[in-house]
């Protein structure tokens, strides 16, 4: 059996330095989206985004955890952790595409190779915790993909077959095509109407 890498010296220190930041950037990212949602009055994708920016931050502090669970001593002054990392462009709809690709990327490549790393370092709870929050970043591509499609298609609040829609304020639900806008009851706009996603449970 390998002996366990003293972590200071580890590269599993570098990766969960360089995915903390990643993750702290991606949180950010989802913020702005957030906003962006908001100047165009989709309140349902604005709460999508600001939970997606939730999750961010608690996989930021799951790392950021592990970081000082692991290193031995008390100041970490400076780390060389320099990496790529994809600037998505401002474009609402493309951005939204963009962020999908990235999230494929973390979940099928980055945090698989980071597990493995860790794995053969000596370190298998960190091993266990790039794949479970691998398997998150899955979701998020899911998601990111439908709405992505949904916007590039304009499909956002229209769909081929009747369907229900719910109000997220009020609760009024309503069986067509497209949700009433705005809402009949509490009069808040089309944009308050939850989105169904396919998460494939
Ligand atoms: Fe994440
Ligand atoms: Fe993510």
């Amino acid at each position: 059996m390998k002996e366990k890498v003293n972590f200071n010296e580890s590269q599993t220190f570098v990766n969960l330095s360089k995915s903390f930041a990643s993750e702290c950037m991606e949180g950010a990212k989802y913020q702005f989206i957030a906003s962006q949602c908001e100047n165009q009055n989709l309140d349902f994708l604005k709460t999508t985004f600001k939970s997606l920016a939730k999750h961010e931050m608690a996989h930021a502090k799951v790392f950021w955890d592990l970081i000082h669970q692991n290193y031995e001593g008390d100041i970490i002054e400076n780390v060389d952790m320099s990496f790529g990392y994809p600037l998505e462009c401002d474009d609402f709809v493309q951005s939204i595409e963009c962020h999908s690709v990235s999230e494929g990327k973390l979940s099928d490549n980055i945090y698989p190779a980071f597990a493995k790393t860790a794995k053969e370092e000596g370190y298998p709870e960190i091993e266990h915790k790039f794949k479970l929050i691998a398997t998150v970043e899955n979701c998020h591509r899911m998601l990111l993909e439908q709405i992505h499609n949904k916007l590039k298609t304009k499909k956002l609040y229209k769909s081929e077959i009747k369907q229900k829609w719910k109000c997220s304020k009020c609760g009024f639900e309503h069986t067509a095509k497209e949700p009433p806008a705005p809402c009949p009851l509490c009069e808040y706009d089309k944009g308050y109407y939850e989105i169904k996603f396919d998460m494939g449970e």
